[in-house]
This record gives structure tokens, C-alpha cells and sequence, in this order.
């Protein structure tokens, strides 16, 4: 993981609006609508395309409008109520919404919002639709979405191929699409902050569109969106009643209940995965004998002596399921997998991002390499607290590192981390991230799962 830098998201704007007030800017609102979409001054193509005819399909009881704004605040918002359009970047997410009709084209990558009251000059704003600004290294894979906003004589938008009824939400499914950590962190849970409040209401366009990532998150993606993924590659264009360019971003595998607009917590995303992926396990006290599922890990972070640790931790009573990286791509059958644990064991690594399955009450055991305490407990154990995961660390003595052996005991690899580390990130990750192994102290760790039993055996389902 590369996530050396603690960063908190700022500027947000003061949260307690009464809905009242809500209710009469948007009424004001929508007694204005008549005139908002004239706007686009220019003879349609086709008459699908008529977007006055579009507005009107509008369900007056639940708007899209309305849900448009609530994803944006103060400024923004004001913002959005007089240009029917408004970015908000932070250190991680850049969104757009466009709260009138837009034309999405050009793959994807360019999306149209004409202006409102006043003829302005064409704006052009560079968005990349990936929850990642900070990185680099992520973003390089992210392709730019441009929003032209005002004048079209220059570059008139073409024909609407379709049009539809209800908000586009635009969003890549590159950067680093690949690692289940950033998966969930950059994409799932960013893109359940963003639009579970629709209800189903939304279609996603994916730039950069990867086939695969779509199949493997066809539940997710179906469970927040009533019809299919839009793949814009084919070079048509769509025209939606409004749109949303990014997703919005709050913390490590994290959703901030006061800032999403549904006020949906940790624990909704959850109990929306155990419906998208029909988990059946709700309390680890429903699974009768403890079953507790070890990460085998291939390249890197290897326990060099697993068998001997299987071994111990039957001996501790448990029935273990050793999982290897491909039984985790079939993400349909392995989510059930893993609900079905009392216990995750494994060394840092994304996948423990699959803690998220875990039935309320389970255990997630986190072995940590060595100089790599802060970035675990930060990516993976932090994050479980609000899951309902009750989390142990167990963090190697220098003896359990094949960077001992490698190194010799004097070395500052193993005597002072922080000289490597110093040097920076490229270095650290060689070393410590991928050069290392794990040679197991079996009877040190026993203690670790004989704890973890303990607190299973000690603890009593709740009831939400
Ligand atoms: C959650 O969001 C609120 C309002 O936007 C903010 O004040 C608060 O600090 C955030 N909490 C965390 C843990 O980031
Ligand atoms: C567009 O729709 C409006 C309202 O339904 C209708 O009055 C108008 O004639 C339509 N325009 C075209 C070009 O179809
Ligand atoms: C739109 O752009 C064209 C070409 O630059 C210009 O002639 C026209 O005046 C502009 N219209 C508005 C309303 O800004
Ligand atoms: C307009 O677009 C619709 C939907 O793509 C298509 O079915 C229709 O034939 C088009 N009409 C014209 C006049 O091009
Ligand atoms: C979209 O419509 C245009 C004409 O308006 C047509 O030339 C093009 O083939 C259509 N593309 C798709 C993918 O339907």
C-alpha cells in the first residue's frame, strides 16, 4: 500500500439544514425549470433528443434535482442553483454535478452541459473519475473526462444516440483496478457514498472500461443501479437529465455517515453487500463450530512454515479453510466463503480488504511484518472497528522475518528500519513490502488464537 500520509479532508461546509428550507429552494427551483432548458438554443437532431420533453418525465415526488444536490454543500451548492453546475475537488476525489441535462461522447469523455439563463462562453474543466488525485501512479491510468459547459457553435455536441430518464454517474475502472484494497477503497465504497441515495435511480458510464471489473462487481454495481453499465467505447452518445463526474472520497475503506446524503453508515454498506451477495451469516455466534480462513499469500509477505501453522490452529479448535489469491477473483462465490468464518488470519496484504464479508462479531487477525506496524493497522485495522470485526495484530519478532536470515542480525534493516524507511517509499516497499517473508513463531502465535477464540466464545450476537 502507498499510503504513507496522514490526510484529512477539509472544507467541509457546516452540516444542519432544515429540510424545510430544503423543500422551498427546491420548489423555487423547480417553478424555474420551464426556462432552464431552453437554453441549448439550437436545433436537435432528433427529436428523442427533445430535452424540455426529457425534464417532464422528472418524478415530481422523488427528484433527481434534488438528489443531484445533495451531494454537493454550501458554496458548491449555491453554485450549482445558478449554473446548474459545480466541482468540488478535496485531496483525494474531484466531482462534478450537473444538475440539467448534459450529453455524454466522444468514449465517454466528454460531456456536454449547456448553458443556463445567460449565453456565457464555452468553459472547459479536466475531471479524471478516480478516487486517487493524490496518486500518481494511479491517476497516470485515468483517462480525463472534459466537461464543456456554455457555447456549442464552436463544437456542437452530437445527436443523442439514447436518451435517458434518470442521472448518469461517470467513473473509470482503471487505476488501480486490479487490487482488491483499492478496489473497495477507491471505487465500491466511493461508489456507494455517491449514489446509493438514488435508490436505484442512476446508470453508470465506465470510462476506461475494463470488462472484467465489471463482471466481478456485476452485484454491487446491479444492487445500486436499475439497469446495466453503460460502456461508452462503442462511440455512442447518451443524454441523461443531469450527471455526476467522479466519485466522492472519505477515509480508508471508510464512509462518514454525516457527510453521505442518505446519512448511510458502515454499517448499511455491509448489510447492502450481505443483500447484493445473498450472505446468509449475520453473527459469527451462528456458526457453530469456529471455522477461521488463512490468506496463503504467493509472492510476498509468504508464511514459510503454513503448514505447521494450520497445525497449531486446529490444535487451537478451529476448522481452517486455506485460501489462495485466485479463489478470491469469483468475488459471487467467495463473499459467501468468507461470511461462513468466525476468523481472518493473514499477513498485511489487500486481501484482507475481504474483512468486509465477515459476519458481525468475527475476528480479523492481522499478522505484521516487520516496519510495516503503522501502514497495517491503519489500512486494515482501523477500518474493521466500524465493520463490527473485532481486530488482533500479531507483529513478528526480527527471528520470524526472512530479512533477518537474509540480512544477518547486526544489519540496520533489522536494527533500524527507520534508515530504510527514510529513504523513501521505493525503497521501503522493496525491502520490507516485497522482499519479505514470514517464518512463523507457531507457539508465540498460538496465544493470538487462543485470544481470538476467547472473544468469540465470549461474545453475544447483537441485534441492529
Ligand atoms: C465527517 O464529516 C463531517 C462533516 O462533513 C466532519 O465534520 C467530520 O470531521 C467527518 N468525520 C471524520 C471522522 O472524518
Ligand atoms: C419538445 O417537447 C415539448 C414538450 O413535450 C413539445 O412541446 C415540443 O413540441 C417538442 N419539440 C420537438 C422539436 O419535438
Ligand atoms: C459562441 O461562440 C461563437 C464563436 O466563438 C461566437 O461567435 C458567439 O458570439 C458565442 N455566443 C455566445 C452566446 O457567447
Ligand atoms: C433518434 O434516436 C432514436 C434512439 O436512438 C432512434 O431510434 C431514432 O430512429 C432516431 N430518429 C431520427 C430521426 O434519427
Ligand atoms: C449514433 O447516431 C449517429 C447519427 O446520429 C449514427 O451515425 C451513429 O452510427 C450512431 N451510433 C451508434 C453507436 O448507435
Amino acid at each position: 500500500m502507498k499510503e504513507p500520509i496522514r490526510l484529512r479532508l477539509v472544507n467541509y461546509a457546516a452540516l444542519a439544514i432544515c429540510s424545510m428550507l430544503i423543500f422551498l429552494v427546491y420548489a423555487a427551483l423547480f417553478q424555474s425549470n420551464d426556462t432552464v432548458f431552453d437554453s441549448w438554443g439550437y436545433s436537435l437532431p432528433n427529436s428523442s433528443c427533445n430535452l424540455s420533453s426529457e425534464r417532464t418525465n422528472v418524478d415530481a415526488v422523488d427528484p433527481q434535482e434534488f438528489l443531484l444536490r445533495r451531494l454537493v454543500r454550501g458554496d458548491d451548492r449555491v453554485e450549482l442553483d445558478s449554473n446548474g453546475f459545480s466541482c468540488h475537488t478535496d485531496v483525494h476525489s474531484e466531482v462534478c454535478v450537473e444538475n440539467k441535462a448534459v450529453r455524454i461522447y466522444n468514449k465517454g469523455l466528454t460531456v456536454y452541459v449547456p448553458y443556463d439563463h445567460q449565453p456565457q462562453p464555452q468553459v472547459k474543466r479536466i475531471v479524471k473519475p478516480y478516487a486517487r488525485q493524490q496518486d500518481e501512479t494511479a491517476m497516470r491510468v485515468v483517462s480525463p473526462v472534459q466537461i464543456l459547459h456554455g457555447n456549442n457553435t464552436i463544437n456542437p455536441p452530437p445527436p443523442c444516440n439514447f436518451t435517458h430518464n434518470v442521472p448518469a454517474v461517470v467513473f473509470s475502472s482503471k487505476g488501480f483496478a486490479g487490487n482488491v484494497f483499492h478496489e473497495f477503497n477507491e471505487m465500491i465504497i466511493p461508489l456507494f457514498i455517491t449514489t446509493r441515495h438514488f435508490r436505484s435511480r442512476v446508470k453508470f458510464v465506465i470510462t476506461d472500461y475494463q470488462h472484467w471489473w465489471v463482471q466481478k462487481y456485476n452485484r454491487v454495481l446491479s444492487h445500486l443501479s436499475e439497469s446495466d453499465v453503460i460502456n461508452p467505447d462503442d462511440g455512442s452518445v447518451h443524454c441523461f437529465p443531469g450527471a455526476v463526474v467522479g466519485l466522492k472520497y472519505h477515509d480508508h475503506l471508510a464512509l462518514n455517515v454525516t457527510d453521505i446524503p442518505g446519512g448511510y453508515s458502515m454499517f448499511d454498506f455491509r448489510q447492502f453487500l450481505k443483500e447484493s451477495y445473498s450472505l446468509k451469516t449475520n453473527h459469527v455466534s451462528e456458526i457453530r463450530k469456529p471455522v477461521l480462513m488463512l490468506i496463503s499469500r504467493r509472492n510476498t509477505r509468504r508464511f514459510l512454515n503454513e503448514d505447521e501453522i494450520v497445525e497449531m490452529m486446529e490444535g487451537v479448535g478451529f476448522q481452517v479453510i486455506r485460501v489462495e489469491p485466485e479463489r478470491m477473483s469469483n468475488l459471487d462465490e467467495f463473499a459467501e466463503v468468507v461470511n461462513s468464518c468466525s476468523v481472518m488470519v493473514g499477513a498485511h496484504g489487500a486481501g484482507l480488504t475481504n474483512e468486509i464479508f465477515l459476519p458481525n462479531g468475527a475476528v480479523m487477525v492481522q499478522v505484521v511484518p516487520l516496519a510495516c506496524d503503522w501502514v497495517a493497522t491503519y489500512l486494515y485495522g482501523a477500518p474493521g472497528k466500524p465493520m463490527g470485526v473485532r481486530y488482533l495484530e500479531y507483529k513478528i519478532e526480527p527471528e520470524e522475518s526472512s530479512l533477518f536470515d537474509k540480512y544477518g542480525k547486526d544489519h540496520p534493516v533489522i536494527t533500524d528500519p527507520e534508515s530504510v524507511t527514510s529513504k523513501g517509499y521505493s525503497a521501503y516497499r522493496t525491502v520490507y513490502v516485497e522482499g519479505q517473508d514470514l517464518m512463523i513463531n507457531v507457539e508465540r502465535f498460538k496465544n493470538t488464537l487462543i485470544e481470538a477464540k476467547q472473544i468469540l466464545e465470549a461474545s453475544v450476537p447483537f441485534n441492529r
